[in-house]
């Protein structure tokens, strides 16, 4: 026996092969239970699921089926009831569960791991746990776009509609109403759910009765185990099911398009509730103080879905490149797929349910954005138009307005007057320098202003609908 290793005994799963137990250094290195524990009750009705196809097959009496079901059943209540206790022999959920089992069943807890490895049981326990996981996230984005979609509403397309500058390089552009602005957000919003009910088909196949890799000489019919389980494909290809984790980069991805959209909305957050921007006041439920500076409200929430995007991102490249060398089929790099994604998942889960109240209860200073979108600069695009429109080339336009914005910046002289003054201008293109005009001729189909603004809400509507229903059809 070497130094910190253990007699072999019936606390290993492969004793039968070795004279020692494993060192407690192997143990610490290589367990996962501590974090594949999160796909219990997963595994828990994978493994049901399996043993219903045992005892299909013929390698299970009635009994030892209800036994077995029995035994499953009491490992997941003890689990719910935080009295599941695990040995240190437990190196992943798979092997605490069987050896529970058997604890509670007796021997016949042996048949449970028939026709089957943990190399096609991880994979499945994985990708059942992702599916409804993608849900809840999904759920959670729709929430979300809901609530954009409430305060575009409130923001209005009708007189009186909250109007502020548009951007392009951090520069006032052209004036946009804030529906325009929050259903942006919205709209790539809706895309992530898209990709993740896109990517929820990939994830919905069973890799069960691949075995560790080339499935089973025992009469198993996975096709029936995989419906048995709840999946709507079973694989086709036992070395690509036991090692494919594509699945898991796909989800992540998804997830981490999440992130870098609720980091992009974040970081406008912290802008927009600057002294110096003004735009947005945070509720006091969803901003912090400063332990030091008496006067601070912060946006932490704001700031950390920025900064967690970093993370998850990470997760992302972390993943991809423990997949990219491995030879087929399992390898136990594999291990490695779980924390990114459930690391992502839980950053994706909360900074959803934050950003939601966040935005649920922001106070958007309308006053502010209206001022500062009124620069008479941000109507010089109308101008050249509006010489467009009386046959004027735009380039030659553009230099007519562009020479005027520079007198009046240069010389300090109001825009307006310079304009009715311009003989190719006049009075009447004087007026379109007034404040609020100009987001009011943005008028092409998926434009800024009041009339593609209001268009575009009802196809958000619609576009939830639809959305909402297809879960619905899953629920
Ligand atoms: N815990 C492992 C994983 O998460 C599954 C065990 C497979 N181990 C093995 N030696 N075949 O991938």
């Amino acid at each position: 026996m070497t130094d910190g290793a253990e007699p072999a005994g019936r606390g290993h799963l492969w004793h039968g092969r070795f004279d020692v137990g494993p060192a407690e250094e192997l143990m610490a290195f290589t367990e996962s239970r501590s974090f594949d524990v999160r796909l219990l009750v997963d595994d828990v009705a994978c493994s049901k699921a399996h043993v219903r196809g045992l005892a299909r097959a013929g390698l299970l009496t009635e009994e030892e089926l209800g036994a077995l079901l029995g035994g499953l059943d009491a490992v997941e209540m003890e689990f719910r009831a935080g009295e599941l206790r695990f040995e240190p022999a437990d190196e992943d959920v798979h092997t605490a569960i069987e050896r529970r089992v058997t604890e509670l069943v007796g021997a016949v807890g042996g048949k449970l791991h028939t026709g089957r490895s943990r190399n096609d049981q991880v994979a499945t326990a994985f990708r059942h746990h992702l599916l409804g996981a993608v849900d809840d996230v999904s759920d959670r984005v729709l929430d979300l776009v809901e609530v954009l979609a409430a305060r575009a509403d409130e923001a209005g397309t009708g007189d009186g509609a909250a109007y502020l500058p548009g951007y392009t390089h951090l520069q006032q552009a052209q004036p946009v109403l804030l529906a325009h602005h929050l259903m942006a957000h919205a709209w790539a919003l809706l895309r992530d759910v898209d990709r993740l009910a896109d990517c929820r088909v990939r994830l919905d196949v069973s890799p069960l009765g691949a075995g560790a890799l080339a499935g089973s000489s025992l009469p198993l019919e996975p096709a029936a185990t995989a419906a048995d389980a709840g999946f709507t494909a079973v694989f086709e290809n036992s070395l690509d099911a036991t090692s494919d984790r594509d699945f898991a980069a796909e989800t992540l991805f998804c997830l981490t398009m999440v992130a870098v959209h609720l980091s992009r909305m974040g970081e406008e957050v912290v802008l927009w509730s600057t002294e110096e921007f003004g735009f947005a006041r945070l509720d006091d439920a969803f901003a912090t103080g400063s332990s030091m500076l008496p006067q601070k409200k912060n946006p932490d929430i704001a700031e950390l879905a920025r900064g967690k995007a970093g993370r998850v991102i990470g997760d992302l490249a972390g993943l991809l490149a423990t997949l990219k060398g491995l030879p087929l089929a399992y390898n136990r790099d594999l291990q490695e797929d779980k924390e990114p994604v459930l690391d992502a998942l839980d950053a994706v889960r909360l900074g959803l349910g934050a950003m939601t109240g966040m935005y649920r209860t922001l106070g958007f200073r309308t006053e502010r954005m209206a001022a500062a979108a009124d620069s008479p600069y941000g109507a010089a695009t109308d101008l050249a138009e509006w010489l467009v429109a009386r046959g004027m080339p735009f380039r030659e336009a553009h230099a007519v307005v562009g020479a005027l914005v520079r007198r009046s910046l240069d010389d300090g002289e109001d825009l307006a007057a310079l304009v009715a003054a311009e003989p190719s201008l006049g009075p009447d293109a004087a007026a379109l320098v007034a404040p609020g005009a100009s987001v009011r001729r943005r008028t092409t189909p998926g434009g800024a202003g009041p009339g593609p603004v209001a268009a575009q809400r009802v196809q958000l509507a619609a576009r939830i609908g639809s959305a909402r229903a297809r879960r619905g059809d899953r629920a």
